[in-house]
């Protein structure tokens, strides 16, 4: 059995960075794709010139066409503008529905059995998008959100505890958006409640943080967003995919009454596995969760139809 091979589409900021991750994880043979003449190339040629001070076995190489992604078995797709200051997720719906839907259609013919990860935002809707124009089964379609914003959680929590973040455990649900819903209730240090550690108030302005955590970083960066935490997000979840890990990570996939929700891509948590999304976990959320929850839910809907509007998708 020869190695896996990951296609990361986009190979801007999240873009080249997933690969990097991927290539020193070793998650197989990477390809690099973008609209940029020689830059995929450049990137690519330049991790390979990484990889004997590394030490690791996989090709990179870096194209401006589908060819060499053929038969990927994930493809992470990262292809689209990034927010600039003052831009919220949902303006780049016109233009990255227009990448994402174009993008999608030419990785299904490359590689008709594979799992996308969708990166590009506004998140939940262009997994949305993608399962639509992939017509691929639901398991195979899945959006990167909330490994992304559980380690920002984390961080957070063992920055302000002086507390290995090895030993944080949190869990969120929802939409890739500033009202995502951090759950306090589940996370804790080691098992042990996080309300052991901290009072209410200071909880509540971590989430608060983790909330806004992706403006955070634009308005320091000052030219576009987040990408090392992002890319590493996705990254892990290509790896929970291909090395069939089986792993718990909340991720953003198509509900079909799960959570009493249907026809919406959003945040769950879910066991990630060979199949992709090997299932679905629901869990009973209290009156204050269920209103946070409901109330993201209706904001990503509203981005859903929007795009469904202006793609004329039923
Ligand atoms: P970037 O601008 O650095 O890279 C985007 C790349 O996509 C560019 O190199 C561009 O040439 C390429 N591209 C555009 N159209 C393409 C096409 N048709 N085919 C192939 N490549 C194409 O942006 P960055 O920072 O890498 O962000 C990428 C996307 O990821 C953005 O939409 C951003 O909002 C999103 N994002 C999502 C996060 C998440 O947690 N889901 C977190 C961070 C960013
Ligand atoms: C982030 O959360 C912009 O979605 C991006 O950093």
């Amino acid at each position: 059995m020869g190695r896996k091979k990951v296609t990361v589409i986009g190979a801007g900021n999240v873009g080249a960075t997933a690969a990097h991750w991927a290539a020193i994880k070793e998650l197989g043979d990477v390809v690099l794709m973008d609209i940029i003449e020689g830059m995929p190339q450049g990137k690519a040629l330049d991790l390979m010139e990484a990889a004997p001070m590394e030490g690791f076995d996989a090709n990179v190489i870096g194209t401006n066409g589908y060819e060499e992604t053929k038969n990927s078995d994930v493809v992470i797709i990262t292809s689209g503008i990034a927010r600039k200051p003052g831009m919220s997720r949902e303006d780049l719906l016109k233009i990255n529905s227009d990448i994402v839907g174009s993008v999608v259609e030419n990785v299904v013919k490359a590689s008709p059995n594979c799992i996308i990860i969708i990166v590009s935002n506004p998140l939940d809707t262009m997994t949305y998008l993608a399962l639509k124009a992939s017509k691929f089964p639901k398991n195979r379609v899945i959006g990167q959100a909330g490994a992304l914003d559980c380690s920002r959680l984390q961080s957070f929590i063992g920055m302000e505890l002086n507390i290995s973040i090895q030993d944080v455990k949190v869990m969120l649900l929802g939409g890739h958006g500033d009202d995502m819903v951090p759950m306090p209730r589940f996370s804790t240090i080691n098992g042990i409640p996080l309300s052991e550690f901290l009072p209410k108030e200071k909880i509540d302005q971590l989430v608060e943080r983790t909330k806004k955590a992706g403006g955070e970083i634009v308005a320091l960066l000052k030219t576009g967003s987040a990408f090392y935490s992002p890319s590493l997000g996705a990254v892990i979840m290509a790896e929970a995919i291909l090395k069939d890990q089986r792993r718990l990570i909340p991720s953003c996939v198509y509900l079909d009454g799960e959570y009493g929700l249907k026809d919406i891509c959003f945040g769950v948590p879910t066991i990630l596995g060979a199949n992709g999304i090997e299932k679905i976990i629901e869990l009973k959320l209290n009156a204050e969760e269920k209103a946070a929850f409901d109330k993201s839910a209706a904001s990503v809907g509203k981005t859903i139809a929007e795009m469904k509007a202006m793609k004329g998708i039923k």
